[in-house]
C-alpha cells in the first residue's frame, strides 16, 4: 500500500426530510448571505426549491438565487455567479441539484475570491482558497457532495476540464434519497453507470497489497450490482435509493481509494465525448469502459480475473484466467444493457469521423501519455474509441 493523507470534512446529513434542515447548516458553517446555486428547474418542479429557501428564512438568512445550470455545466454561468456573488457580498454558496450545479457552484466559490479568470484553476493552477459550499443532492452520480473536485465546460472549443482542491470539498452536503425518486430512468442508470465508473477507476491499479480498498471497491460494486436493478423497476424503492446515494459519496470521496495509484484515464477519454455531443457522462462511460478494460486486461489478468469472479459471479477458470476475465467484461455490459445504457458510438449517437479530433483535443501530442494502469498513448486512446465503435 502506498502512503497516503486522507481528510474529508464534510458533514453529512442524511435522510427523509433533511432539505429542511438546510438553513440550520448554513449558519452553523457560517453562512450570512447565501447564493442558491440550481439547474434547468428539476427542483422548481418539485418543490425543493421552496423548501430550501423557508429553512433560509427560518434562519434569518438573506439569499439571492442563479439557476440555468446545465448538464456538462457551462464557464459563462460561472462567470455571471462570480459577478452576482461580488455584487450582493455573498458569503455562502449552496447547490441544490446534481453534480453539475454543485460543480458550477464549486467553481463560483473558487472564482469570487480570486483575482484572475478563474479557468485558471482548470487549466491547473492550485485553488488555494474558495467561498464555502453547501450541497443539497438530488441525484447519486458524480459523487461531487463529497469530493474536491469540479468539472466545467469552457464553451469556446468546448474544453471540458476538472480541477481539484481540499477548499472545494462541501462543508456540509444533505443526502435525502426520496429527492432521487423524480429522476428518469435513464438519468437514474447514468448515474449509477458513474458511481461504478468512479470504483474502477480505482480498482484498476498496479499497487500491490491493497487488500482493504479492494474489498471496499468491490462492496460498493456489489451493492450497485443489487439496487441498481430494483430502483429502475421501482423508482419509488426508497431503501434501494438509499444505499444507491450513500454509495456514491463513498465511491468518490476517496475513502476506497487510498494508498493505491489510480488510473483515470477512461474519465478523461469519456469527457471527450460528453464535451462534443453534449450526452450524459454516465451514458459515456457506459460506452468507453467495457473498451478501455477489454485494451488494457493484459497488464494484469488476474485483477480482471479477480473482479469477474467476487463481482460479477463467474467461475474462475484456473486453467485459463483469460477467459473469466474476458466473461467479467462481458457480464459488465449486459448488466449496463440491462439497465438501459449505451454501450457503443452507435448506440451513444458518436459518430467514428470525430475520433481524430477528440484525441486531437485531449492534447497528448506524439509522446504524451494519460492514465496509471497503462500509460494510453493518443494512438492508444484511438484504438479504444475504435473498440466502442
Ligand atoms: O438541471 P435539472 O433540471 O435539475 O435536471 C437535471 C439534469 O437534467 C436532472 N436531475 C437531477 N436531479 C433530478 C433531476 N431530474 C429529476 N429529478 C431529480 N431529482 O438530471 C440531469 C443531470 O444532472 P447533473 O447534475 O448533470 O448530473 P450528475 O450529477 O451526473 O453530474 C454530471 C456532471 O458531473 C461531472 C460530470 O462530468 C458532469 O459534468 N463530474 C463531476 C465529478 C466531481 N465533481 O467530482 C466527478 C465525475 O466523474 C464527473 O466527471
Ligand atoms: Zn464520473
Amino acid at each position: 500500500m502506498n502512503n497516503f493523507k486522507f481528510y474529508s470534512p464534510t458533514y453529512f446529513v442524511f435522510g427523509k426530510g433533511s432539505e429542511n434542515e438546510a438553513g440550520k447548516y448554513v449558519k452553523r458553517f457560517g453562512g450570512s448571505k447565501v447564493l442558491i446555486h440550481y439547474g434547468g428547474g428539476s427542483v422548481v418542479r418539485s418543490g425543493l426549491l421552496d423548501r430550501v429557501k423557508a429553512s433560509l428564512k427560518l434562519e434569518g438568512i438573506d439569499f439571492v438565487e442563479l439557476g440555468g445550470v446545465m448538464p456538462n455545466p457551462r464557464s459563462g454561468l460561472v462567470y455571471e455567479g462570480i459577478e452576482l456573488c461580488r455584487k450582493e457580498a455573498v458569503d455562502f454558496i449552496l447547490a441544490v441539484g446534481g453534480g453539475s450545479s454543485i460543480d458550477s457552484a464549486k467553481a463560483i466559490a473558487a472564482g469570487v475570491v480570486y483575482d484572475g479568470d478563474f479557468w485558471d484553476f482548470y487549466e491547473g493552477k492550485a485553488i488555494e482558497k474558495a467561498l464555502p459550499v453547501g450541497t443539497v443532492l438530488t441525484i447519486a452520480a458524480a459523487g461531487s457532495e463529497g469530493s474536491g473536485d469540479s468539472v466545467i465546460t469552457k464553451e469556446e472549443g468546448m474544453l471540458k476540464r476538472g480541477a481539484g482542491g481540499e477548499a472545494l470539498r462541501p462543508v456540509f452536503s444533505i443526502l435525502n434519497p426520496e429527492l432521487t425518486q423524480t429522476l428518469p430512468a435513464y438519468q437514474t442508470a447514468c448515474g449509477a453507470t458513474d458511481i461504478m465508473a468512479h470504483v474502477f477507476e480505482r480498482y484498476f491499479t498496479n499497487t500491490k497489497e491493497v487488500e482493504i480498498t479492494d474489498r471496499l471497491c468491490e462492496a460498493v460494486l456489489l451493492t450497485m450490482v443489487k439496487e441498481v436493478p430494483r430502483v429502475i423497476e421501482d423508482p419509488n424503492n426508497y431503501d434501494a435509493r438509499a444505499n444507491i446515494m450513500w454509495a456514491g459519496m463513498v465511491a468518490h470521496n476517496n475513502l476506497v481509494g487510498v494508498g493505491r495509484d489510480q488510473d483515470w484515464s477512461s474519465h478523461g477519454i469519456e469527457h471527450e465525448l460528453s464535451a462534443l455531443y453534449d450526452v450524459a457522462h454516465g451514458a459515456g462511460l457506459a460506452v468507453i469502459f467495457p473498451a478501455w478494460m477489454t485494451f488494457v486486461m493484459k497488464q494484469d489478468i488476474n485483477r480482471f480475473a479477480q473482479i469477474a469472479v467476487r463481482v460479477w459471479g463467474c467461475e474462475m477458470n484456473f486453467a485459463n484466467p483469460e477467459e473469466t476475465a474476458k466473461e467479467g467484461i462481458e457480464r459488465l455490459k449486459k448488466f449496463l444493457t440491462s439497465i438501459g445504457m449505451p454501450i457503443s458510438f452507435k448506440e451513444l449517437g458518436a459518430r467514428e469521423e470525430d475520433i481524430p479530433l477528440m484525441v486531437e483535443k485531449l492534447g497528448l501530442g506524439e509522446k504524451g501519455t494519460m492514465g496509471s494502469f497503462v500509460a494510453l498513448t493518443a494512438k492508444d486512446v484511438e484504438q479504444i474509441y475504435r473498440l466502442a465503435l
